[in-house]
């Protein structure tokens, strides 16, 4: 019998790639989603993992609306933002890839996923296009940019809405497979200057990792000093 998933939060740790994949592919058509993007896109180690992708497309249902707003650093050829596209196809995706030549097909493959209105991606850093975004506040942030300045990807968390959702992929530590030590100490330092846990968590049994925090009502904006008092 498929278990129930809890869109909201999350919580699958140390279960092998191929049993999230398998409990993953459960929900409502996730599965057919990631058949559909694999055949558009391919698949590259540069991607998240099937299961990821799965999850992606999982978390980004709850926020399937037209007033939603939706971004995405670091797109690459647009694997992962087929996944959170598909899952969440009225709202209005933004993908951040400075590559030109990648952003350049992410364009072309994300064409083939949704209408040309519902996304863009464009070719520059976050941080350069966050010293010039003027909004609209977004619901739902993948960061899966540059891993060793993930501290100024963070800023980005001011722009998110109460109840919105920000998502670091490679939350692995040192021991981890593809580990990723600036992303898994930042994100917990971040963590602690929050005062709470995680609220999504998907990480394999070789710790390879995905966490994500919903901001509240009331949260502190944040600033990157903060990080140093902790
Ligand atoms: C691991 S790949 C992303 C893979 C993609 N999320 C997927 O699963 O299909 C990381 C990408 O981030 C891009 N990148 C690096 N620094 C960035 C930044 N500051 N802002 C946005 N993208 C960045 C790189 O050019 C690279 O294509």
């Amino acid at each position: 019998m498929a278990k129930t998933i809890n869109i909201r939060s999350m919580k699958k740790v140390s279960d092998s790639p191929e049993t999230l994949e398998k409990d993953l592919s459960t929900f409502p058509g996730a599965f057919e989603s990631l058949e559909k993007s694999k055949s558009v896109i391919g698949k590259s180690r540069h991607m998240v993992a099937d299961y990821q992708a799965l999850a992606l497309y999982i978390l980004a249902c709850q926020y399937d609306h037209r007033d939603c707003n939706i971004l995405e650093i670091g797109t690459y050829r647009g694997f992962s933002a087929s996944m959170i596209i598909q899952g969440a196809p009225k709202a209005f995706f933004i993908g951040l890839e400075p590559a030109p030549h990648e952003q350049d097909r992410a364009c072309r493959n994300l064409r083939e996923i949704t209408e040309p209105e519902r996304f863009r991606v464009f070719s520059v850093l976050s941080w350069k296009y966050l010293s010039s975004y003027g909004g609209p506040e977004l619901d739902f942030i993948f960061v899966d940019g540059a891993h060793n300045q993930i501290a100024l990807d963070l800023y980005w968390w001011n722009w998110l809405k109460p109840g919105g959702l920000i998502l670091f992929h490679d939350y692995t530590p040192v021991d981890g497979f593809k580990p990723c030590e600036p992303v898994y100490n930042t994100v917990n330092r971040f963590l602690e200057w929050l005062d709470r846990p995680a609220d999504v968590l998907i990480v394999d049994d070789r710790k390879y990792g995905m966490l994500g925090i919903y901001k509240k009502p009331g949260d502190s904006e944040f600033e990157e000093r903060f990080l140093d008092e902790i």
